[in-house]
C-alpha cells in the first residue's frame, strides 16, 4: 500500500520572516551536541538556540567562537524553555534518556513521553508554527504524543511534525553497500513503517540491486537493528549518537532548503498519513517530499 507512496508536505506559512531559527531541545547529550555543531555550520540556519536542563551555557559558549553566521545562544533550565523556543521555525528534540543494552526502544516510553509532552506544551505556547523534529524514543509513540498536545490546543497541523527516522535510511545504504559494493551516498534504500526494530521495514527489492534470499534476511535484521550494535558496542554508555547527529542535521537541512523554497526534496519520516488512518494506521514512516507551497495540503500520490 505506502511501498511507492510520497507523502507531500506544503508549508503553509514559515514561522517568521527573520533568518531561519533553529532550537535543539537536550543539546548539551550524546546527539544534542554534535547536531548543534553540525548545525552551527549550516548556512541556512540563522539563529541557533540551545537548550537543556544542564550544560547548555557551555556548549553554547564553545560553539558560538565558530566562525560561521548562526547566532547561538545556550538556555538552561526549565524556566528557560519558553524563552529558547520562542519563534523557533525548526524545533530538533534528542531530549530524554537513551537505550542500555538489553533495553528496547519502548522501555524509554515511561521517562521520554512525559519530556516530549512538555516540550510540545511550551512549543504550542511560543511556538505554535514550528516544525517539531522528533528524535527522542520511541519515535513510534513520542510523534503522536506531540501530535495529541497540538490537537488539544485545536493547532495541530501534521506538515509541522515529523518523527526522525532517517538514521534508518542512512545505516541501510551503508549496511547495503558493505556487502554489495557501490557507493554508499549514492545507493538509497527506502525504509517504511516506524522506527523500532521489526516495525523497520526496508524496501530492498526497489533498491534495483539483485540479493539472494540470505542477503535479503541478513540486510533485514541488521538495518532493524543496527540501533542495537552500538548500544552493545557502547557498553552501557548509550546509543548511537554521532551517526544520528549527522541523521538528524540532514533532516533538519532538507526542511530548511524546503523552506527556503527548494523544490523535490524527499526524505523518509515518521508522520501522520491521511491515506493510513483510512487503514488505521495513523502515523507511519515513508518518504515525505517537503516543499514550501502556500495553501497545498498534505496528500499522498503514487
Ligand atoms: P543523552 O542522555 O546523551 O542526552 C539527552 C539530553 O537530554 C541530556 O543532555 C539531558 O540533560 C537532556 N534532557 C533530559 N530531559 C530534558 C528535558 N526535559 N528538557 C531538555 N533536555 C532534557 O541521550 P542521547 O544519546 O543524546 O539520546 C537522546 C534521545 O534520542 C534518546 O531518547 C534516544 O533513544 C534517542 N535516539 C533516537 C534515534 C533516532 O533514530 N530517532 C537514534 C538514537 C537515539
Amino acid at each position: 500500500m505506502f511501498a511507492n507512496r510520497v507523502i507531500i508536505r506544503g508549508f503553509a506559512s514559515s514561522a517568521s520572516s527573520l533568518a531561519p531559527k533553529v532550537a535543539v531541545v537536550g543539546a548539551a547529550g550524546g546527539i544534542g551536541q554534535p547536531l548543534s555543531l553540525l548545525l552551527k555550520l549550516n548556512p541556512h540556519v540563522g539563529r541557533l538556540a540551545l537548550y537543556d536542563l544542564v550544560n547548555t551555557p557551555g556548549v553554547g559558549a564553545d560553539l558560538s567562537h565558530i566562525n560561521t553566521q548562526a547566532v547561538v545562544k545556550g538556555y538552561k533550565g526549565a524556566d528557560q524553555l519558553e524563552v529558547a523556543l520562542k519563534d523557533a521555525d525548526i524545533i530538533v528534540v534528542p531530549a530524554g534518556v537513551p537505550r542500555k543494552p538489553g533495553m528496547t526502544r519502548d522501555d524509554l516510553f515511561k521517562i521520554n513521553a512525559g519530556i516530549v509532552k512538555g516540550i510540545a506544551e511550551a512549543a504550542v505556547k511560543v511556538a505554535p508554527k514550528a516544525h517539531i523534529l522528533v528524535i527522542s524514543n520511541p519515535v513510534n509513540s513520542t510523534v503522536p504524543i506531540v501530535a495529541e498536545v497540538f490537537k488539544k490546543a485545536k493547532i495541530f497541523d501534521p506538515r509541522r511534525i515529523y518523527g526522525v527516522t532517517t538514521l534508518d535510511v542512512v545505516r541501510a545504504s551503508t549496511f547495503v553497500t558493505t556487502i554489495k559494493g557501490g557507493n554508499p551516498t549514492k545507493t538509497p534504500v527506502h525504509v517504511i513503517g516506524g522506527h523500532s526494530g521489526v516495525t523497520i521495514i526496508p524496501l530492498l527489492s526497489q533498491t534495483g540491486i539483485n540479493f539472494t534470499k540470505e542477503e535479503v534476511d541478513a540486510l533485514t535484521h541488521r538495518i532493524q537493528f543496527g540501533g542495537d550494535e552500538v548500544v552493545e558496542a557502547k557498553g552501557g554508555l548509550g546509543s548511537a549518537t554521532l551517526s544520528m547527529a549527522h541523521a538528524g542535521a540532514r533532516f533538519t537541512d532538507s526542511l530548511l532548503r524546503a523552506l527556503a523554497g527548494a523544490e523535490g526534496i524527499v526524505e523518509p519520516s515518521y508522520v501522520y498519513s491521511e491515506v493510513g488512518a483510512k487503514h488505521g494506521v495513523e502515523y507511519f514512516a515513508t518518504n515525505v517530499e517537503l516543499g514550501y507551497s502556500i495553501g497545498v495540503s498534505l496528500r499522498v500520490c503514487t
